[in-house]
């Protein structure tokens, strides 16, 4: 079965770098860098054993061992020092922000750092956007009913992204492919939804409409210079 998300990552890695895919599991993202010839060199590191007994076996079967190194390690602790490309993926917010942060000396020599989290993607941008980094691009990819956020940044510096940036993606906004036009109204509905089943104001019904002005405003501007864009 095709794995959208995985495609999608691979399609934004830069070509010619070496990749450390950070929490590999099954190593399916290297096995895809190397057989689309993204990269010569990929690591496929996670944590634990188990993963890494799967992974070897991807690897094998694929017949791409030499190329392939499976590496145990926390995080970057041990990724060698040529990798320039980072993957952090189907991870959580905490884990992907955490092993960055213990990463923080070395992140400088990455050219790019792809991170996709299961939820809280704004404060995945709002971490990137403190530590003073780049969104360099992102995609929206939705696969068997879930919506996947991929951003790719590096450490260049950079203004603090604003509310609305941080909220459905500075590049996401900028580029205003169909997919994101979607997936605004998939997020629209949500938090109308949720709205729907509050009986009185709090602080969090407060804030999830002022997510919802965010949502509307954004999907309107998006319809509107879509529709000047294509006259
Ligand atoms: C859900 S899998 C994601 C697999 C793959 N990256 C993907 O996107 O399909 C998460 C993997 O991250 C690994 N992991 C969790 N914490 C980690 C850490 N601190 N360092 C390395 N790997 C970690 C887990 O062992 C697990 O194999």
């Amino acid at each position: 079965m095709r794995n959208l998300r995985l495609e999608k990552i691979a399609d934004m890695v830069m070509k010619g770098v070496t990749a450390a895919d950070i929490g590999t599991d099954h190593a399916l993202l290297p096995v895809m860098l190397i057989e689309q010839k993204k990269c010569e060199r990929v690591y496929a590191c996670d944590i634990s054993e188990g993963p890494l007994k799967s992974a070897e076996r991807t690897v094998r079967n694929a017949g791409l061992a030499e190329q392939i190194e499976l590496i145990l390690s926390d995080g970057f602790a041990n990724v060698p020092r040529d990798a320039d490309c980072a993957v952090l993926a189907g991870m959580g917010y905490y884990t992907a922000a955490g092993i960055l942060e213990r990463a923080m000396e070395r992140l400088s020599s990455f050219r790019q750092i792809i991170v996709e989290v299961n939820r809280n993607v704004k404060e995945m941008r709002q971490w990137i956007s403190e530590h003073g980094f780049t969104i360099t691009d992102e995609a929206v990819v939705s696969e068997r009913g879930f919506d996947y956020i991929i951003i790719s940044f590096n450490t260049q510096g950079h203004v603090p992204y604003t509310e609305r940036e941080l909220e459905c993606g500075p590049v996401l906004i900028e580029k205003n492919s169909p997919e994101f036009r979607g997936y605004c109204v998939r997020q629209l509905t949500a938090l109308e939804s949720i709205l729907a089943k509050q009986t009185r104001e709090t602080e969090n019904s407060r804030m999830l409409k002022h997510r919802a002005e965010i949502w509307r405003s954004v999907y309107e501007e998006a319809e509107n210079t879509k529709t000047a864009g294509s006259k």
